[in-house]
């Protein structure tokens, strides 16, 4: 098994095997067409591992003083035998080689603890349309680092002590907001 950058040729394989995992229907997220420009941008943050054919990938973006880790995904039969860690160690060796200050995500719930061994530290990332705001929340008992407004909704970045993922069942209905995720960060 090998870890290395993904080839420009290798490019359109490893958005296949991406899409297989993550998007099984054929929903993008992001279009080929942006990952390609983002690509030839940064090509160190479009990493593979290779046995001898794809068998696991991680795509960053970079977002500013930020990279997101936008695709991680590794073939089944091979979940847990490390290849995940390794591909997110050699995304952040590749952050900060570009001097970008830290890695963040969006996880899907079924990968939240992987993020956590990976020693990412969790932000409730709450959103609320702006006609469902509770008048008083800011006094939900969460501690709120940051909120920002976007177009018909409120987005709030919330402080966690503590790992738990009933905590955003508990943000959801505090909030009355429509998503509730959990986002990590990992400081470079
Ligand atoms: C999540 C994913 C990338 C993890 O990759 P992986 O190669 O299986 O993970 P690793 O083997 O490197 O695991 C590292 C550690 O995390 C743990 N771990 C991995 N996935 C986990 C999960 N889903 N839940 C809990 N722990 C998990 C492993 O047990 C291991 O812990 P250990 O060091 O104590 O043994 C992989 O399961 C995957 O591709 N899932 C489907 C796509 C996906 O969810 N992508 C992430 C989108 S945000």
């Amino acid at each position: 098994m090998q870890i290395k950058r993904i080839s420009p040729k290798e490019l359109a394989e490893a958005d296949r095997f991406q899409i297989s995992i993550l998007n099984p229907t054929g929903r993008r997220i992001r279009k080929f067409s942006y990952i390609k420009a983002q690509y030839k941008k940064h090509p160190s943050l479009f990493i593979a591992c290779y046995n001898p054919s794809i068998v696991g990938i991680v795509f960053g973006f970079v977002k500013r003083e930020k990279v997101l880790l936008g695709e991680l995904a590794i073939k089944k039969e091979l979940r847990g035998k490390g290849i995940g860690l390794k591909l997110v160690n050699a995304l952040v060796k590749e952050a900060k080689a570009l001097r970008k200050k830290e890695v963040c995500l969006g996880a899907q719930p079924d990968a939240e603890k992987f993020y956590l061994k990976a020693g990412f530290k969790p932000i409730l990332f709450v959103q609320i349309h702006h006609k469902d705001i509770p008048k008083n929340y800011l006094h939900k008992g969460f501690k709120i680092e940051k909120e920002t407004n976007y177009k018909d909704a409120k987005r709030l970045f919330i402080h966690i002590k503590k790992y738990d993922a009933k905590l955003k069942e508990k943000a959801k209905k505090a909030f009355n907001a429509y998503d509730v995720i959990y986002l990590f960060v990992k400081k470079l």
